[in-house]
């Protein structure tokens, strides 16, 4: 009688997937809500396995005793179901942070058609599969209507040699993502996707991960499939035997061993393209003319601004024997009656830069609440400062304009407007960068997991992204949260310059464009400040030890370093040539600048912005991965495009995931 043996299997179906709760719960506490592949096919591998060697031991079903679906084939399809939640699981995890798809990511390929034909092919591989698999769990949901029959055509269908069995599929699947054992893992589609997705900003933009995140995830969702469909051949050859059709010992085990080899071969490729592939993640700039001043950029005010004044009033004898360019760091010493400086608030600063354009011109002053100060000039030769966005030539001034005319002094001389920039500290000029150190709470075991640049009281800090560090490199995601920032006051008595923050002046300006990442894999970051070597701000990182396989910070207070650039080799300086305001661009930005080198804030181009602006801005946006993960670097970089400003921003290094698939599972 079936009975018999129905209940040893139900016995052990419903081990099985106690055991594989069990470990669902424990690994739960330790995954939380991160995602991890590597994880699950652990799991799932070694208890289906567990389970199918306690099968192997028992009778076989009787197949004379079949028209009502029995117990035990209930059973089967019961526990699918909790197999299948926890697939679904990771899966839901996953598209909440990896919405890409075979249809976006072809999209991206229009061009190689030879990848595009590939894609085309693992989208209908793959849609096969998943409709399969989709059958099933439906089985299982109607399971008191299914008719016994279905389910061992099912079975059957599933596991039959040829074309349409899901065995070959998946080796068809497998094939075409990772390519033939013997070749070059540089030639299979998944590499060449990845390197697709390292050189192409549109779709780093698309989607928040560093390059090597993206393989991964990559490799999450094929393995996926993979797992799906093992699942259906393991379902399969359960309900065959059940039915009494055999015990299927020798095609369970070539069907095994085949998987193990696919996961093999799979997880060989993902190494090798980890290897080589890039760990930088950067944030993309909005859309064109989706820039919001505090929102995702910011600037540095008055440091160097487009300045009229007369020649008469830069020198201390109020004489106009020179020119304009003999003034190149003076000071405003006065101001001449019925002239314009009655009418225009005095550089209260250093007077850089002077040169001579027009003899006379009209000025559009800004209101007194904006950080320009003017609008445009327009020089009676016709040249325009300030053309605006569209490059039509709008001269309308909402205050009225000033009519500024040089003059003749004495009989040989004369009294020129010259165009000056304006070095003027004070209230309106936000020019100060925090010097003070950030930490994430190590005391609580959190790490650094992201950036941003944030102006508060007029001073720019590099704030920091903080999450708790768990077991195998992954971060709690509900534990996110941006470290608070030290707030303070430059005008306070106990503030000093130098010591909390550096103010900019025109001889120290200039930033330093540095990658700070450890060599060493077990180090992640937890603190970063800026300070000042030879006049240059620039980045300096705290780096502390952990262990990977617990997940603690190993006593930070002790095994954490400041790693920086000392700049043993000169700095490279990286100019920018008459530049507009970034935020005027109609394209997206890209990262200009390499290791090593430095970029001093200058005014913007004369003649498209009246130096009114000084560059680069700062983009204020979150550099955070989705997921957030560990970091082992933190950089500042520029970005931009030819002609203009650019922005500086954070940039971070998503830790090594090819340490992940070096270390032994727990
Ligand atoms: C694989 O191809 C890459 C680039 O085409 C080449 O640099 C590399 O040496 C090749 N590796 C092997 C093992 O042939
Ligand atoms: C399974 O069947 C084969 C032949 O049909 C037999 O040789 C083998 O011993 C059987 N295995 C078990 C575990 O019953
Ligand atoms: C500045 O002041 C002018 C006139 O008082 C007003 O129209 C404008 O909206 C103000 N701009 C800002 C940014 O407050
Ligand atoms: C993750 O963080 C949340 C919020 O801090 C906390 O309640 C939860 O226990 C953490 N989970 C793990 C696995 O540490
Ligand atoms: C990383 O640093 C730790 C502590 O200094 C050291 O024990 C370990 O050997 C280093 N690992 C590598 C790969 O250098
Ligand atoms: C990490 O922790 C595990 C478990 O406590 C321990 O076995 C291992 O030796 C530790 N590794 C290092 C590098 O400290």
């Amino acid at each position: 009688m079936r009975l018999h043996f129905g209940t040893g299997m139900l016995f052990l179906i419903l081990r099985l997937f106690e055991i594989m709760s069990v470990e669902r719960v424990a690994s739960s506490n330790i995954v939380a809500d991160t995602v991890d592949i590597i994880k699950l096919i652990h799991e799932l591998s070694s208890s289906l396995l567990k389970a199918w060697n306690l099968i192997e031991d028992l009778p076989l079903g009787n197949s004379n005793d079949i028209p009502l679906m029995n117990e035990n084939q209930r059973q089967i399809m019961s526990s699918i179901e909790q197999v299948n939640n926890q697939i679904s699981n990771l899966e839901e995890k996953q598209a909440e942070y990896f919405t890409m798809t075979i249809e976006t990511l072809k999209r991206e390929f229009h061009a190689e058609s030879e990848l595009t034909h590939k894609m085309t092919y693992v989208g209908d591989i793959t849609r096969s599969i998943l409709q399969r698999y989709r059958d099933m769990i439906d089985y299982n949901k109607y399971k008191d209507n299914v008719n016994p029959y279905t389910l061992r055509n099912f079975a059957e269908w599933t596991v039959k040699p040829g074309p349409s069995s899901i065995g070959y599929l998946l080796e068809m699947l497998h094939t075409y993502i990772y390519g033939e054992a013997e070749n070059n893992a540089t030639q299979s589609l998944f590499a060449k996707l990845v390197s697709s997705y390292e050189s192409d900003v549109e779709q780093l933009c698309a989607s928040n991960r560093s390059p090597q995140q993206f393989a991964y995830d990559m490799y999450t969702k094929a393995t996926l499939i993979e797992i799906k469909g093992y699942i259906m051949l393991e379902f399969s050859w359960m309900v065959l035997r059940d039915f009494g059709l055999g015990n299927f010992t020798q095609q369970m085990l070539l069907m095994r061993s085949k998987y193990q080899q696919r996961l093999q071969h799979s997880q060989q490729i993902l190494r090798q393209v980890l290897a080589y592939t890039g760990r930088i993640y950067w944030r993309c700039d909005p859309r064109p003319r989706e820039h919001v001043l505090g929102k995702t950029y910011d600037e540095i005010t008055r440091l160097m601004q487009g300045y009229v004044e007369n020649e008469i009033n830069l020198n201390t004898e109020s004489s106009c024997y020179q020119s304009c360019e003999d003034y190149q760091d003076v000071r405003v010493t006065g101001c001449q009656k019925n002239e314009f400086c009655n009418d225009q608030p005095k550089c209260a600063g250093r007077v850089h830069s002077c040169r001579f354009i027009d003899s006379n011109m009209d000025v559009c002053q800004s209101y007194g609440n904006s950080s320009r100060r003017y609008e445009f000039i327009h020089y009676d030769n016709d040249r325009l400062l300030n053309i605006d966005e569209d490059g039509i030539q709008n001269l309308v001034c909402s205050r009225g304009s000033n009519r500024v005319k040089s003059w003749s002094f004495y009989l040989f001389w004369r009294c020129h407007y010259c165009f000056c920039l304006c070095d003027e500290p004070g209230p309106q000029s936000d020019r100060f960068f925090s010097l003070r150190d950030t930490l994430s709470d190590f005391k609580q075991n959190k790490i650094v997991t992201g950036a941003r640049f944030i102006k508060d009281q007029r001073i720019f800090h590099l704030q920091l992204q903080q999450g708790e560090l768990l077991p195998g490199g992954l971060i709690n995601q509900s534990s996110l949260d941006w470290i608070p920032l030290e707030s303070f006051d430059v005008n306070h008595v106990d503030i000093r310059n130098g010591f909390d923050y550096h103010e900019l002046t025109f001889e120290s300006r200039s930033l330093g464009l540095d990658e700070i990442t450890a060599k060493n894999d077990s180090l992640v970051v937890t603190g970063a400040r800026f300070r000042v070597i030879d006049k240059h701000l620039n980045l300096a990182v705290r780096f502390s030890l952990f262990n990977f396989t617990t997940g603690r910070l190993l006593n930070p207070e002790v095994n954490s370093l400041w790693l920086g650039n000392n700049a043993d080799k000169p700095r490279q300086k990286l100019l920018l040539k008459n530049p507009n305001k970034p935020t005027k661009t109609t394209v997206k930005s890209v990262p200009l600048s390499k290791n090593n080198q430095f970029m001093e804030f200058i005014s913007s181009s004369m003649d498209m912005d009246a130096a009114q602006s000084t560059v680069p801005f700062i983009d204020v946006q979150d550099v955070v991965t989705n997921p957030a993960m560990s970091i082992s670097g933190l950089g500042i970089y520029h970005k931009g495009k030819k002609g203009f400003g650019g922005f500086f921003a954070p940039k971070i290094v998503t830790f090594n995931l090819l340490h992940k698939l070096m270390q032994p599972q727990t």
